[in-house]
């Protein structure tokens, strides 16, 4: 079974003299559709957590693994090399680009990929957007779209490459409670019917009820709800 092994992870900042340590030795496991929700208090370090999982930001200690493969160790080419195909990220906010398709945004997952494991597959994107409801949607762009299908397709692309990971960072925080069930609901059955590990950052608490597992970040830590 896949895992992705954080453990002991510490990250602080320094501005402005201040100095704040956001993630005191954070360890967590995820498992191959596995649902795993992270809430906790604005400035807890929910992002910060998220961002340094996915290999966007970098930790000051710790370690990460996926199976038995160090994602930190030698140098960062190693995390760099695999992130495209292991993880899939969404936000709160949608990012999607103005002057592309629905289509085309989810294309660009493929474009930017320099992973040979990430080929192009028009039919994957289309079954995607399929899955989501949203394949009527393909050739609209953003801005005419509603906010619950902006995510709706956020969500797509950060699932359409089949990533073993998707880190999701408050995705039904700027929803109404009609759309954010959709999405709730939504990103659980990806994770089971693809197998796929989800983190999720959210204050929203309907949501982490549906999770399997749910942590609250408090003080640098996560402990079990
Ligand atoms: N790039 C940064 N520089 C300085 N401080 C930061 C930076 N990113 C986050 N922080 C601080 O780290 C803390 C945690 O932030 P964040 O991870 O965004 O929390 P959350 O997502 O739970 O609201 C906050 O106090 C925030 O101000
Ligand atoms: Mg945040």
């Amino acid at each position: 079974m896949n895992k992705l092994i954080a453990s002991d992870l510490y990250k602080s900042y320094q501005s402005g003299g201040h100095y704040s340590e956001v993630l005191s030795g954070v360890s967590i496991t995820i498992s191959e559709g596995q649902t795993i929700g992270v809430i906790g208090s604005s400035g807890s370090g929910k992002t910060t957590l998220l961002q340094i999982l996915a290999g966007l930001e970098h930790s000051d200690q710790g370690n990460i693994f996926f199976n038995e493969i160090n994602l930190l160790s030698n140098n960062l080419e190693n995390f760099n090399s695999m992130r495209n195909a292991l993880f899939g990220y969404a936000y709160q906010f949608h990012y999607l680009l103005d002057d592309l398709t629905v289509f085309e945004n989810c294309n660009l997952v493929f474009k930017i990929a320099n992973n040979k494991k990430i080929t192009e597959n028009s039919q994957k994107i289309l079954q995607t957007l399929d899955e989501l409801g949203i394949i009527e949607l393909q050739n609209k762009y953003p801005y005419m779209l509603s906010g619950g299908e902006r995510q709706r397709v956020a969500i797509a692309r950060a699932v359409v490459h089949e990533p073993e990971f998707v880190l999701m960072d408050e995705p039904t925080g700027n929803l109404d409670q009609e759309n954010a069930e959709i999405i709730q609901d939504l990103t659980i059955k990806l994770a089971k019917d693809h197998n796929i590990g989800i983190v999720v950052a959210t204050h929203d608490l309907n949501y982490a009820g549906k999770l399997d597992t749910v942590f609250r970040i408090e003080n640098g830590d996560l402990k079990p709800t």
